[in-house]
């Protein structure tokens, strides 16, 4: 387990902005930051981060959470490996509990199997630079194809000599530990000795986007039938098939530039592109492509370039890929390299400038692209043809993302044309499949749902009652998040001369019987705790970064953006005042004399110090909620003295009732010297 006072210095360090930024493109708007949705596919930019609050909130798919949170949802890390990420970023040395020693071997184990990596990438390239059999053999390979040393040298290619255990003796050697040896693939046990598995094959090593050695491709050099190709490096803690892109590491910064990634079959198209200078390229190693490789194209590029070769099996499995392309919001196109040729030996003969115009002419539509091939498959047959309209309008309905409506409109035309069937018939098929989705997709949102439960069960509770304070008790549920939420706001700040504010709230709220919301009791009773054990180390972010993800959801969904709340204002005050927001900045001296006493009240209240504001939101969340509860009881007695009671029971529930009557007076009364919100 990573330490507390490592867990704290990061999140002292770490700088929501420049976490978030890295992944998206932020634009300043006010206080906060705003840029395009990296969770769901839009074109105008509703994904707003708040570097006062630590953070960020979609207003479009509603997604909201913490840096830690954010790199948890994007980079798929878990809670440990998000805090592991920023300690590398912001230089934080990790100091480490350890709980058990399997959490301790799984640390080391991943750490290990990049040092051996490292130090194996080392090895093979020694070996192809420096060795006798190395030049000879690898070297000369390598150079007959075409590639040129600087290139070798910047993709860190290797070369494995043929003596079964130049590497594993070196390893060994080097004291490193057998089982992670046998992990990273690089070794293997032969009649019970440690052997060297690449013999003979030029290497490739495999980079993670940062540059780390991950693994390694084996490939053979001489044509031998009882030998695979490639020996690939087999998963592992660090080796994940699914998720590498050969090549990421080098076409970053040139994908992001091109606003387009190439994507091919092997190592050594990425490799001759390179050098051809076309360097916005990954492999996806010959397999399908997985989400996660899609997800990791996203991060720099909605443009999907495929280029295999004509006869490739690798065209029919990247047709698999394509819907999940299209739910990604990637915009597929595809070029198929004619003549039994690769990109690699294709760029090779034709040169770096034929290659690219190629490319250019012969850049196809991928779901065009896919009817073509299904309507040569179906020939003549009509009911597989009919098959193939559905399967098209299924595929044209997953690019149903708000934003690409054009695009929609675009394929149903054109493929109507193809199929030559009528258009409005292609389109009401193609809405039946979003329709259809639409409704599975809501059932998934687990969050809308439990609120709609929430809901109802209320609703439930408060048909009970059946008065006329129906509509006080449904929002039960406001005055409850309003409290929590102002005690999260500024319950760090003092309240008097010896009182924190979240002392003052906390001291404020009975253990039981005020609140109903158990989570929101949860929230209040461990910052009670908190306060209890230490207080002069709350921060007020604290809770954002809570281990316990129910509390730091909840906290996270509490808070609300300083942008929202002065929008909001805005529109409510030009709206109540109907003057435009230029003449207020324009001559706010004259629009001051000219608007009516009861609009000044509300200028003036807007105008208040910050603190009278905050002491007033206090106030206020506290008063409702109170108010709310005597209001409750209150009809509760009333339901109790209907019932037949006998005497002394009815003069009780009386005091009862006028005591309540008495609390719920005052408490108006002081509500009335505070805003509503
Ligand atoms: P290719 O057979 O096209 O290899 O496989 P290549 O990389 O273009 O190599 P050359 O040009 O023939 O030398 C494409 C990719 O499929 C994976 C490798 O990632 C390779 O780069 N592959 C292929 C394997 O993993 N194992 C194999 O046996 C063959
Ligand atoms: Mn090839």
């Amino acid at each position: 387990m990573i330490s507390q006072n490592t867990i704290q210095q990061i999140l002292g360090r770490l700088d929501i902005v420049d976490v978030i930024g890295g992944f998206v493109k932020l634009k300043k708007r006010g206080t906060n930051y705003l840029g395009l949705c990296p969770f769901h596919n839009e074109k105008t930019p509703s994904f707003t981060v708040s570097p006062s609050k630590e953070i960020y909130k979609c207003f479009g798919c509603g997604r909201s959470g913490n840096t830690i949170s954010f790199l948890m949802e994007h980079e798929k890390y878990s809670y440990v490996e998000s805090l592991r990420w920023l300690a590398n970023k912001y230089g934080i040395d990790i100091e480490e509990t350890f709980t058990s020693d399997e959490d301790r071997q799984q640390l080391l184990a991943a750490d290990s199997l990049y040092i051996i990596n490292s130090f194996a990438q080392q090895f093979f390239s020694k070996m192809l630079f420096e060795s006798e059999e190395g030049k000879d053999i690898g070297l000369s390979y390598l150079k007959e194809r075409g590639f040129r040393e600087e290139i070798i040298r910047k993709f860190q290619l290797g070369y494995s000599p043929e003596q079964r255990d130049a590497f594993t003796k070196e390893a060994l050697e080097k004291q490193f530990n057998r089982d992670v040896l046998l992990k990273t693939g690089l070794v293997v046990l032969r009649n019970e000795h440690l052997t060297d598995n690449y013999r003979e094959r030029i290497i490739f090593p495999v980079h993670n986007h940062s540059g780390k050695v991950l693994g390694f491709g084996a490939r053979v050099l001489k044509k031998n039938d009882k030998a695979p190709k490639y020996i690939n490096t087999p998963e592992n803690e660090i080796y994940v098939k699914s998720k590498i892109l050969y090549g990421s590491h080098f076409a970053r910064q040139a994908i992001d530039k091109a606003d387009e990634c190439l994507l091919v079959e092997g190592y050594t198209d990425v490799i001759s592109l390179h050098q051809a200078g076309i360097e916005n390229v990954v492999a996806s190693g010959g397999t399908s492509l997985t989400q996660d490789q899609l997800r990791l194209i996203k991060k720099y590029t909605n443009n999907l370039t495929i280029i295999y070769d004509g006869d490739s099996a690798g065209v029919k499995a990247a047709l698999r890929g394509l819907e999940m392309a299209l739910e990604e919001g990637l915009n597929v196109k595809l070029v198929l390299i004619p003549d039994n040729e690769d990109p690699d030996s294709y760029v090779n003969n034709v040169g770096a400038f034929a290659f690219k115009e190629f490319i250019q002419k012969n850049k196809r539509d991928f779901i065009l692209f896919q009817l073509d091939v299904a309507l040569k498959n179906a020939g003549k047959d009509s009911s597989k043809k009919s098959e193939v309209v559905n399967q098209i309008a299924e595929t044209i309905s997953k690019i149903n993302k708000a934003e690409d409506f054009t695009r929609q409109q675009d394929y149903i035309k054109q493929c109507a044309e193809i199929l030559k069937i009528d258009e409005s018939g292609l389109h009401t098929l193609v809405n039946k499949f979003i329709r259809n989705r639409v409704s599975t997709l809501e059932k998934k949102l687990p969050f809308e749902e439990a609120k709609a439960h929430e809901e109802n069960a209320r609703r439930d509770a408060a048909a009970d009652y059946d008065d006329s304070t129906f509509i006080l008790l449904f929002k039960d549920e406001l005055q409850e998040r309003e409290v929590a939420r102002v005690l999260l706001e500024h319950g760090t700040k003092k309240w008097n001369e010896f009182q924190l504010i979240a002392e003052y709230i906390i001291s404020e709220i009975p253990e039981e019987g005020l609140l109903d919301n158990q989570d929101i009791m949860k929230l209040i009773n461990a910052y009670k705790e908190l306060l209890l054990k230490d207080k002069s180390n709350i921060t007020k972010n604290y809770f954002i970064y809570h281990p316990d993800t129910a509390l730091s959801s909840l906290t996270v969904a509490l808070l609300n953006f300083p942008y929202e709340e002065s929008e909001r204002w805005r529109n409510e005050f030009s709206q109540a005042t109907g003057y435009q927001d230029k003449l207020f900045e324009q001559d706010y001296e004259s629009f001051i004399k000219t608007i009516t006493k009861e609009k000044e009240n509300t200028l003036t209240q807007f105008l208040k110090t910050e603190e009278d504001k905050t002491n007033e939101e206090i106030e206020s969340a506290l008063g409702y909620l109170k108010l709310r509860k005597v209001k409750r009881m209150l009809i509760e007695n009333q339901a109790d003295l209907e019932k037949p009671h006998s005497n002394q029971e009815y003069e009780m529930l009386q005091k009862t009732h006028l005591h309540l009557k008495e609390m719920e007076k005052t408490l108006t009364q002081k509500m009335g010297t505070v805003i509503i919100r």
